[in-house]
C-alpha cells in the first residue's frame, strides 16, 4: 500500500476537518483529517458499511503522525451547494440528482445508519459532468436503534428525538432546495401553505405533484406523518441505471 497526500491540494474544508487529494497505490483519493484532533475510527466504520453507487466509497483508515486520516473514493465535480442557485441544472437533471440521493439514504437507512448532517455541502458529484451524486460525511452518522433514545442536536430539525424521520426531514429540504435551484432558504418560512403555493405559483420548476407533494410531508412537523425515505423515493421513480 503506497499512500500519498498532497496537503497543497485542499478538496474542501468543513467544520472539524480539511480533505486533501491524494494517492492511494496508483489510484487518485480524497483523504480526510480532523482539525480538531477528534478520531475519524467511529465514521471509518460507518462508511465501510455501504456498498451503494450514491454513497462514497471507504478506501481506508490510515494512522499518520499528525493523527487518523481517513480514505475515500475522490469526487472531483465540486458540492452540490456549489452548483445551486445558477440554473445549471434542467428539470430531469434534478429528479435524477434527488433520485440518486435518496436512493443512496434508503440503503443507509436500510444499514440501520442514520445520517445526521444530510444537506448540499455533504452532496459531492464524482465528475465534472455533474450527473452522478454521492452522500459523504458521516462524521455525525450514528447506528439507530428504536430502544435507545437519539439526542437531536441538528439546528434544523425541531424533533425530540433524532430518528430515520429527521434524515426525511433533512432529505425533504435539500430536495426542495434542488427543485428550486436554491442556494440559501430560510427553512423557518417553509409550511406546508408556502409549499402549496409555491407549487401552484411554479409548477414548471416544482415538477409532478406527487414529487412536490412528497417534500410537503416529508417537511410535516410531526415526525410520523412523513413518508418513509423508500416511499419518497418511490414518487421521484428510478434512478438511472
Ligand atoms: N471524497 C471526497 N472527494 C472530494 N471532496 C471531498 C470528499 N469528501 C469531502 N470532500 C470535501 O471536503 C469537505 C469537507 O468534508 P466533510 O466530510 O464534509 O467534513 P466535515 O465533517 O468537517 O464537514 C466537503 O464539503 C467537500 O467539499
Ligand atoms: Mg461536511
Amino acid at each position: 500500500m503506497k499512500l500519498v497526500i498532497d496537503e497543497q491540494i485542499k478538496l474542501g474544508i468543513g467544520q472539524t476537518s480539511v480533505v486533501y487529494h491524494g494517492t492511494l497505490n496508483a489510484e487518485s483519493i480524497a483523504a480526510k483529517k480532523s482539525t480538531n484532533g477528534s478520531s475519524l475510527c467511529d465514521e471509518s466504520r460507518i462508511l465501510k458499511i455501504f456498498k451503494h453507487k450514491n454513497v462514497v466509497k471507504h478506501r481506508g483508515l490510515f494512522e499518520l503522525a499528525g493523527g487518523d486520516c481517513l480514505i475515500m473514493e475522490l469526487a472531483l465535480g465540486g458540492t452540490l451547494a456549489e452548483h445551486l442557485g445558477y440554473g445549471k441544472f434542467s428539470p430531469t437533471q434534478k429528479k435524477s440528482l434527488i433520485q440518486q440521493i435518496s436512493s443512496g439514504l434508503g440503503h443507509i437507512h436500510d444499514k440501520g445508519i442514520v445520517h445526521r448532517d444530510l444537506k448540499a455541502e455533504n452532496l459531492l458529484f464524482k465528475d465534472m459532468m455533474r450527473e452522478h451524486i454521492v452522500i459523504a460525511d458521516f462524521g455525525s452518522a450514528q447506528s439507530y436503534r428504536d430502544d435507545v433514545y437519539a439526542e437531536n442536536d441538528h439546528e434544523d430539525v425541531d424533533d425530540d428525538e433524532y430518528t430515520f424521520k429527521s434524515d426525511v426531514y433533512l432529505l425533504g429540504l435539500v430536495a426542495f432546495q434542488i427543485l428550486r435551484d436554491l442556494r440559501h432558504f430560510d427553512r423557518r418560512r417553509l409550511t406546508g401553505a408556502v409549499l402549496h403555493q409555491g407549487y401552484l405559483d411554479n409548477q414548471d420548476v416544482c415538477g409532478s405533484w406527487e414529487m412536490w407533494r412528497m417534500i410537503i410531508q416529508s417537511l410535516d412537523r410531526e415526525p410520523e406523518k412523513r413518508p418513509t425515505v423508500m416511499e419518497f423515493f418511490a414518487a421521484f421513480g428510478a434512478p438511472p441505471a
